[in-house]
């Protein structure tokens, strides 16, 4: 159907994965797969076709499908048949998360492979039971729940929640100004949409959550980094912040607790972080799904709670801190001052009432885990679980030679740096993919968290010790002999 040829689609595929003929070939060489110079550049200028073996290599480095790449049209009763492509919306959207090193374990475990993954923020599988009350409760309420609730949320819910924002000291909330979503990701999405006009600026930390940056860009906004300091605890930096402002700039995401470097903000921190908002007149956007997974005995300071004055968003939910990430329930609250925002609170309305309501059995059960005996605590003091794996994998993981790590406070994720000079080290999908493939583990890489230089990597310590010492036990060994 088109006269695209061959090498037309290779170029088309390495430029958009950013990648040249040097670097093509450097990552077959450190797969043991022969590929020359002088083949590559008959590839690129259209004078040969490669063989098999390589056209694979090809279409799996750059990500693409490797009967497109080869040009092989579907053909259906002598007819081509046309094909269906992704919107090009999702060109510069990226969510690696889940992503083609995933894709390629999801390959070795079709083929009977154990693989160890440390790649998800997913705590069921790991033994965290979701607390009985919670069951017991959506149980009795399950026949209650057939039928669509307000698209905001049943009121009993949105109530719960209006007082834990009471709790958090979050001014001028009212039950109006709460609504409920199949998971914070839900909520992220709508919000970015009902806000981002093409072309508008919006200050997401790096390395951030990547949904925040994928569904800003995705609503046609610019995701503007700013960088978080490893020297400083993780810290933003605010003059990186302020550097980055520009007139399209219309708000500020802060995730605190943060995923993936376990970071928590202190009082101070989060007051300059007003300050800005204050004085470019910013939305403040801020996910605080980990709240109630801070250790150490420091508290967590909702930064809503810091400025009455200014319009703000707080994220949070029960995926985390009860377990239930699978029953798909979170929320956001609009609090402070509310009238700047009465147009994009509208927007967010029209939204919400589009997707009618978020899941309603899930909704059920927010009133009994906001209240009473918190289990998640048991966890995240000496002697449990999540305190014990955080001790062990920090001291563990900095143990190896070459890596170095921030200790986390909060979550359950830690992300370590890498020696990029020691191991040779420029491409840290391809590091995640060979530990992968030597040792069947799998991590999400630094750039999968718009972090730009390839020398981190994101560990979750969610597993039981014995796991995690026996994936320490492989990487300690890997490391011992990788270079790129
Ligand atoms: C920082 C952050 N925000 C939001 C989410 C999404 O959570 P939910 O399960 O509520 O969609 C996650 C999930 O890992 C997260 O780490």
């Amino acid at each position: 159907m088109s006269k695209e040829t061959f090498a037309d689609r290779l170029k088309t595929s390495m430029n958009k994965q950013g990648k040249k003929q040097v670097d093509l070939i450097r990552i077959a060489a450190g797969r043991g797969i022969k590929l020359g110079k002088s083949h590559m550049s008959q590839y690129v200028s259209g004078k040969t076709v490669p063989r098999a073996e390589i056209l694979h290599f090809l279409a799996e480095t750059l990500q693409v499908d490797e009967d497109w790449l080869k040009g092989k049209q579907n053909v259906s009763g002598g007819k081509e048949m046309r094909e269906f492509k992704k919107s090009s919306k999702l060109d510069n959207v990226l969510y690696d998360v889940r992503g083609p090193v995933v894709d390629e374990a999801a390959r070795m475990e079709a083929a009977g492979t154990q693989v160890l993954k440390l790649n998800i923020g997913n705590p069921a599988p790991f033994g965290f039971r979701t607390p009985d009350e919670v069951i017991y409760d959506m149980r009795q309420q399950l026949t209650e729940c057939e039928g669509y609730s307000p698209a905001n949320g049943l009121f009993a819910t949105r109530k719960a929640i209006m007082q834990y924002a009471q709790l958090k000291k979050i001014p001028n909330v009212s039950i109006d100004d709460i609504y409920t979503g199949n998971g914070v990701s839900e909520l992220i999405n709508l919000s970015m949409s009902a806000l981002l006009d093409d072309g508008d600026e919006i200050l997401i930390p790096a390395p951030d959550y990547p949904l925040w940056t994928a569904c800003a860009t995705l609503a046609g906004g610019k995701a503007v980094h700013y960088i978080c300091d490893e020297q400083a605890q993780w810290y933003p930096d605010l003059d990186d912040i302020k550097k980055k402002i520009t007139d399209r700039t219309k708000a500020i995401v802060i995730i605190n607790p943060n995923n993936p470097t376990g970071a928590l903000y202190p009082r101070e921190l989060l007051q300059e972080i007003v300050e800005i908002a204050r004085a470019h007149q910013l939305i403040l956007f801020s996910d605080e799904i980990y709240d109630r997974l801070v250790m150490d005995g420091e508290e967590h300071i909702s930064i809503a709670s810091m400025a009455p004055d200014l319009f703000c968003v707080t994220f949070n939910g029960l995926s985390k801190s009860h377990m239930i990430a699978g029953f798909r329930i979170g929320w956001m609250i609009f609090s402070g001052n509310k009238k700047v925002a009465r147009d994009y609170i509208e927007g967010v309305r029209m939204l919400s009432n589009m997707r009618l309501c978020s899941n309603v059995p899930a909704q059920s059960v927010v009133q009994t885990a906001l209240g009473g005996h918190q289990s998640v605590n048991d966890y995240i003091v000496p002697g449990g679980r999540i305190y014990e794996q955080r001790e062990y994998i920090y001291k563990a993981i900095t143990d190896i030679p070459g890596i170095t790590c921030v200790k986390p406070k909060a979550a359950f994720y830690m992300f370590p740096k890498i020696d990029t000079e020691k191991f040779h080290i420029t491409d840290d999908e391809q590091f995640a993919l060979d530990l992968l493939r030597d040792k069947k583990i799998l991590l999400v890489h630094g750039g999968g968290f718009n972090w730009k230089k390839p020398d981190h990597f994101r560990v979750v310590y969610l597993p039981r010790i014995e796991v995690l010492k026996e994936a320490v036990e492989k990487m300690t060994d890997f490391f011992s002999y990788y270079h790129q």
